[in-house]
């Protein structure tokens, strides 16, 4: 799809919107007789009557176009208050969390454009949303195999794919960010795209630990920008954290809900804050897990006796996690969850609050997580990590 034409885009295509609470209530901006017609109607027929008459009638015309602006940008002013409901979605990034975020949102109903780089990857993109989407009609309709067939094809049907995030943006509702976890690679993608995207189209990044304000600033439309956080596997996790900056707009922030909840998500809201509610947590007891692994190798037992056995670290990540299944009751060992999650984007999660707060232990870097990523190791998503994949 070419880009000319896009600077005007088309009038809200896809886009239903509910009336604005103001818009119900009726009265926007001043009445004008209140200022008008205050007082008895001038008598013409003396000068200094015709006198006040022009006045009056200057001051009516004023107050006219006043009232005539201060409609008009009312009505700006509630057009962008109004709810949308999203039914038109881009996704950029076809990555582990952007596929997902696509598979659901088609699955649900919606039409999806799903953005990456190269066509290679959005093949690979689209070959997993298939995969996936297999494993999900086999269960939905185990009796009727061929709706579950019926079901793959629509909902693959409702996904198309680009390399070129600006053209596809011009009637969007809203554009879901799932792309490397990088403050400036995302600033400078959310720059160009506020340049190309509708009025009304709302932007959300599916950041895991970046401030969603330090995002939202490299755009003019900080009202229209919120934060949703899906969680991984998209299609199995119900989780959705939506964050709501000093800047989005009440109405934005609903849409964003609605939309969660439209994908059959559970959504829970949090403050612009690092990590928001579920990382803040875990990703500390995920760095925990490595340094208890890290640790200095230690002999235990009586080497003299033959019963000494060499460990490195605290406990070996097998056991780490076969732990954390076995006596916390975690569906992952913390291992298997780093893999999962990608030792990548864990990386950048650490060192970005640890540039923010050297001191806190809580953020110190690992040596074997940094050896793992310099070593292009990130995890499941390229076949090895802290384990093997085949
Ligand atoms: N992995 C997780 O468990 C998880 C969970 C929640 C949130 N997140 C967040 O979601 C985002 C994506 O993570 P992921 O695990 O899917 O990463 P990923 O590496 O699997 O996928 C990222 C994709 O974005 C593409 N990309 C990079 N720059 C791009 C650009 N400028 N335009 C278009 N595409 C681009 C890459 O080619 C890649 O396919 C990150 O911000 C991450 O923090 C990740």
């Amino acid at each position: 799809m070419g880009r000319a034409g896009l600077e005007a885009p088309p009038p809200s295509c896809g886009v239903t919107v509910t009336p604005g609470a103001r818009g119900l209530q009726g009265r926007v901006g001043p009445r004008p007789q209140s200022l008008a017609f205050r007082g008895n109607p001038p008598r013409a027929s003396s000068p200094s009557a015709s006198a006040r008459c022009r006045r009056r009638c200057h001051t009516m015309a004023f107050v006219t176009r006043q009232f005539m602006r201060s409609m008009s940008s009312s009505s700006t002013a509630s057009a962008s208050a109004k709810k949308i409901i999203v039914k038109h979605v881009t996704v950029i990034g076809g990555g582990l969390m952007g596929a997902g975020i696509a598979q659901v949102a088609a699955a649900t109903g919606h039409t999806v454009v799903l953005v990456d780089q190269t066509e290679d990857i959005l093949a690979k993109s689209k070959k997993g949303i298939e995969e996936s989407l297999r494993k999900v009609a086999k269960k939905k309709f185990a009796e009727n195999p061929k709706a579950g067939d019926e079901f793959v094809e629509k909902t693959l049907s409702t996904i198309a794919t680009s390399t070129d995030a600006a053209s596809v943006v011009h009637s969007t509702d809203l554009v879901v960010e799932a792309i490397v976890e990088n403050l400036k690679v995302k600033n400078e993608l959310f720059k160009r795209l506020d340049k190309f995207a509708a009025e009304h189209t709302i932007f959300a990044s599916n950041t895991s630990s970046l401030q969603i304000t330090s995002i939202a600033n490299a755009t003019t439309r900080q009202d229209r920008f919120g934060g949703l956080h899906f969680f991984n596997p998209v299609p199995v996790m119900k989780l959705v954290e939506v964050i709501k900056t000093p800047m989005t707009s009440q109405k934005t922030f609903e849409s964003l809900v609605d939309f969660s909840k439209a994908l059959g998500k559970h959504p829970v809201s949090c403050k612009d804050t690092p990590g928001f509610i579920v990382n803040r947590l875990l990703v500390p007891y995920l760095m925990e897990a490595i340094r208890l692994y890290e640790r200095d190798s230690q002999t235990c037992g009586d080497s003299n006796l033959g019963l000494g056995f060499s460990l490195k670290g605290d406990a070996s990540k097998e056991d780490i996690d076969t732990a954390m299944k076995l006596g916390a009751g975690y569906p992952m060992g913390p291992f298997e969850l780093l893999d999962y999650v990608g030792l990548d984007t864990t990386k950048f999660i650490v060192d970005g609050w640890h540039e923010m707060d050297t001191e806190n232990p809580l953020h110190q870097p690992s040596p074997s997580l940094n050896k793992l990523v310099a070593e292009n190791k990130f995890g499941k998503k390229t076949g090895e990590g802290f384990y093997k994949y085949k």
